[in-house]
């Protein structure tokens, strides 16, 4: 028997590294191989289950050794994966039966499996198979269940099959079978808070099973004066064509509350077919300042867990995981991340197979997040790697720009439009409200959150036109709209990039801000050419608030927080703080892409660590918290104080 290194098993490993005592909401899942590989051990091999180009039916049987499982008592939830390299099918999807000693079960696994880039197996999961347990013999004091999976005769069609790979020492390479036993087991996401206003908050949770559960909340520890719940049934016929992840987040909204309070709150849950509701541990949050109040936030940026992930670096995930202790050791009221945080798109392996596959990168990033934002409400920047640019949108639902936008919007409780939040109104095709650009005011702060990928309709890499970058002209309309008519001191700005950057693939800050910092064009940012002519007119025909730069400057926005260069610098132009944010955990790029962005003023740091704001009427002030994984205790290293 191995434990493999799933989602699951990473997700304990957090768990032990934080130290935290087990609650009831740590996903906790046993992996099992089969006991002999169905290829040869010294490297992968291919069986294929379906119909062979002579009709022949194509079959595999998988049996997997049980210890410390007893047919006494059922498991919540168990399902098969299997890594594929390739599905054939002339119709999706392919039915698959996974066939038990007594029992039988439909498995039907959609073509978006299929893999355009050969790189990196997908990891093709099955529904709930629990049932098939019942058929687990207990050979020599160990329970054996043996399976078989077979083509569907009356749906597949000769040389429709999905391929199967086992063999060899990578546990990503070998069908398994996943088994929570309990239903807190069952948690692939526990509580993340959303979207918190000065009257509510919105809590996120994601099982594997359908559940029935409800919060409760109040201003005191375990003596909770209100509830707000629902029934989560998951629908056994859930089409796999139209709904590709397992099941529906539960988002539940606690509501009727004062604003500028702390309140507490527990989850209460148990399986949906019944039995005793079980507890959350006791968590808290605050509701928005007002106006004078004292309070700080924390920023994070380009995170990019799946490389270190895929890679193994193990030091970076360490970094990582200590720089979220941090950001909850300074009881932020939210925390920000600026982008690069779930991946995807992934320029190193290859980019997520379908929504399944998009969802399960956000679920990575969920057993890393939901350590600390369970108290501390999560905002999300979109960044390039989330996927979601312009150009690969095609009309259809069946490219990644539409499934990251679905997956992340399970995942992900970012503000839609209401009464506290302003943002996108438009309903796009397939996604709907895309929670993409947002704005709201806590204590004395603006805060305002872009995106510069959805509209930005041609690659500029390819096109080699910086010009392309573009926030779009109704984002922008929104952006000086929202700046205009806010009374708070302090205007804050997030966006993953700026729109043009010293390279075509938008790095850089004050640089590229103005001609007249460094003689370089400066495109939507800044309204010039490579001469320094001003083009915008021109290049932006009716965008009459100017280039992003001058509206900043006029509409006084106190700082830009910006990512995607990987390391911390703070900067200055015309009064307005630049601020590239570093990683919290970094192993594989270290200075590189301070380089790479062309940064030649302010001040500079490495990665890794967190920007900690700290805001009150007469001042904000800057703190980068840089990340010491060797036992020391976290420091700013650099600070730095805004005034009006
Ligand atoms: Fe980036």
């Amino acid at each position: 028997m191995y434990r493999v290194g799933t989602l699951f098993f990473k997700s304990a490993i957090a768990a032990l590294v934080f130290g935290l005592a087990t609650t009831a909401c740590l996903p906790d899942v046993r992996t099992f191989v089969p006991s002999a590989a169905i290829g040869l051990q010294d490297g992968p091999m291919v069986s294929r289950v379906g119909i062979g180009d002579e009709g022949e039916p194509l079959e595999t049987t998988l049996t997997f050794e049980l210890p410390g499982l007893s047919n006494d008592r059922r498991p919540a939830f168990a399902r098969l994966v299997v890594p594929s390299r390739d599905l054939r099918v002339a119709e999706e999807p392919l039915h698959i039966v996974i066939r038990s000693k007594n029992r039988s079960l439909d498995w039907a696994i959609p073509d978006s499996w299929t893999i355009p880039q050969k790189k990196r197996p997908v990891q093709v999961p099955s529904g709930d198979i629990r049932a098939l347990l019942a058929d687990a013999e207990e050979l020599d004091e160990r329970l054996v269940l043996t399976v078989t999976l077979e083509p569907s005769l009356d749906t597949t069609r000769p040389g429709d099959y999905v391929e199967i790979l086992d063999g060899g020492d990578d546990p990503n390479q070998r069908p398994r079978l996943e088994i929570c036993e309990n239903v807190e087991d069952t948690f692939v996401g526990t509580e993340l808070l959303g979207r918190p206003t000065k009257d509510s908050v919105t809590v996120n949770l994601i099982s594997l099973i359908p559940l029935d559960v409800y919060v409760e909340y109040g201003t005191r520890a375990r003596a909770y004066t209100w509830a707000v719940g629902k029934t989560r049934t998951m629908l056994p016929d859930v089409d796999p064509l139209l709904d590709r992840t397992p099941v529906e987040p539960i988002e539940l909204k606690l509501a009727g509350l004062a604003a500028d309070s702390e309140y507490h709150y527990r989850v209460r849950y148990r399986d949906a077919g019944g039995g005793p509701y079980l507890s959350g541990k006791d968590r808290t949050f605050r509701t928005a300042r007002k106006p004078g109040a004292r309070f700080c936030f924390a920023i994070v940026a380009d995170e990019h867990l799946q490389n270190k992930l895929l890679h193994r670096h193990e030091e970076g995930l360490a970094d990582y995981r200590q720089t979220l202790e941090n950001v909850a050791a300074a009881h932020p009221d939210f925390m920000i991340s600026l982008g690069d945080f779930a991946h995807p798109e992934l320029y190193d392996g290859r980019d997520a197979v379908g929504q399944f596959e998009a969802h399960q990168r956000y679920l990575d990033q969920r057993s890393y997040i939901d350590r600390i934002c369970h108290s501390i409400p999560f905002y999300l920047v979109l960044g390039n790697h989330e996927g979601e640019q312009g150009w690969r949108l095609d009309g259809t639902p069946d490219n990644l720009a539409i499934e990251a936008t679905l997956a992340r919007k399970k995942a992900v409780p970012n503000p839609s439009p209401d009464g506290f939040y302003s943002g996108n109104e438009k309903d796009d095709a397939f996604c709907g409200k895309r929670e993409n650009y947002y704005a709201w005011t806590w204590g004395d702060a603006l805060f305002v959150v872009l995106d510069p990928y959805w509209n930005t309709i041609r690659n500029p890499r390819r096109s080699n036109d910086r010009w392309d970058w573009t926030y779009g002209k109704e984002q922008y309309d929104w952006l000086q709209k929202t700046l205009h008519t806010s009374d708070a001191k302090w205007k804050f700005v997030f966006s993953h990039q700026l729109t043009g950057g010293t390279t075509t693939y938008g790095r850089g800050g004050i640089e590229c801000a103005k001609h007249k910092v460094k003689g370089l064009p400066s495109f939507e940012w800044g309204g010039e050419d490579a001469t320094g002519q001003y083009v915008f007119p021109e290049k932006r025909p009716g965008w009459t608030h100017g280039p992003i730069h001058d509206m900043f400057v006029r509409e006084g926005v106190t700082a830009l927080f910006h990512g995607h260069d990987h390391c911390f610098v703070h900067q200055e132009l015309d009064g307005v703080v630049y601020q590239e944010c570093p990683m919290p955990g970094d192993e594989q790029y270290r200075d590189r892409f301070y380089e790479r962005g062309k940064y030649e003023l302010g001040h500079h740091e490495s990665s890794p660590g967190f920007v900690l704001v700290e805001v009150d009427a007469e001042a904000v002030n800057v703190e980068y918290v840089k990340t010491n994984t060797e036992g020391a205790k976290a420091k700013a290293v650099y600070s730095y104080t805004v005034t009006k």
